[in-house]
């Protein structure tokens, strides 16, 4: 294990070190105005969901690692403390990318980038129109980490009204995971985007409380074949499979064949049915998977 004391080391070097662990990040694309109500248009992926009621977002414009000095969505929120977070799909990635260049102050964004400008119905700075899914936002409050490079001031963005584009809403009427396209910053240059291949579900833990890695019997769980994973889903059942249940399978092939070819054997059985048990659980079938375990 490689340690590193934050203290010891360059703020320049240890961002490096969070950016590319402490990913992927969403990515809140900020529009804001100045007291003159001049826009501007900056992402930041120092952002997530903090409270759902109220419902509060936080992200974060640091100051500069190089100079120390601020950006100017954070000067403008403490002129107008009005914001729309607008979330970032695949397909606007490299103009928001863009955005993030350090024009002057009053400059605006939208227009570097070439983004469209939507009015906004609740706070002052415009929506990015290509956005699939817009907030208007209003700050509560702002709190500062601190005056030196690399200083966080993390703005708690109240959500006033949200905008949904239409077309990622599934058949149900919610945002359809794969449709909404979502991309996200990692370490470096680089980003990721959720795509149908790389999208997988996790059932959630059972709320009458699953039995836990800890008591599933020990050639399970030293197994050298179930992974991590494997043993996870194996700890959220509540119960185990009746004797019956266990018994008929048994009977079964292809788990009968395994322990009709295994008979006094029982380190190459348990191999056997824990490959089979693997390939249940890899597809997410954890019931069959435990009655195959528990037939040798
Ligand atoms: C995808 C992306 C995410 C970013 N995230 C952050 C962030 O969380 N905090 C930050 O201070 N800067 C972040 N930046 C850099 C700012 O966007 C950049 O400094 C920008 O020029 C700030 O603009 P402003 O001074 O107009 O507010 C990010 C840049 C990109 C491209």
């Amino acid at each position: 294990m490689k340690t590193l004391n934050p203290s010891e080391i360059p703020t320049a070097e240890l961002q490096t070190y969070m950016q590319a662990a402490i990913a992927p990040r969403p990515i809140c694309f900020a529009s804001t105005i100045d007291k003159a109500g001049n826009v501007n248009l900056s992402p930041f992926s120092f952002f997530n969901m903090v409270s759902t009621s109220p419902p509060v977002c936080v992200f974060s414009p640091s100051r500069r690692v190089r100079d120390n000095t601020t950006k100017h969505t954070l000067e403008n929120l403490l002129e107008v403390p009005e914001v729309v977070i607008n979330i970032v799909n695949y397909d606007m990635v490299q103009q928001t990318s863009l955005a993030s260049t350090e024009y002057a102050k009053g400059e605006n964004e939208f227009v570097k980038a070439g983004l469209t400008e939507l009015k906004s119905e609740l706070v002052r700075p415009p929506r990015v129109a290509e956005s699939p899914v817009q907030f208007e936002c209003t700050v509560r409050e702002i709190i500062s980490l601190g005056e030196t490079p690399g200083a966080g001031n993390i703005v708690l963005a109240e959500i006033k009204l949200v905008h949904i584009n239409e077309e990622i809403l599934g058949g149900d009427g919610k945002i359809d995971q794969e449709k909404i396209d979502l991309v996200a910053r990692l370490g470096g240059d680089w980003y990721c985007r959720v795509t149908k291949e790389n999208l997988f579900k996790v059932a959630k833990p059972l709320t009458t409380k699953g039995i836990g890695v800890d008591r599933l019997p020990a050639h399970i769980r030293n197994s050298n074949i179930l992974t991590g994973n494997n043993l996870g889903q194996l700890g959220n059942v509540e119960s185990l499979p009746s004797d019956e249940e266990i018994d008929e399978m048994s009977h079964t092939n292809p788990v009968k064949d395994i322990l009709d070819a295994t008979i006094g054997d029982s380190h190459n059985r348990n191999q056997q049915l824990h490959l089979l048990a693997k390939q249940l659980l890899d597809n997410g079938d954890v019931n069959l998977a435990w009655k195959v375990l528990l037939a040798g």
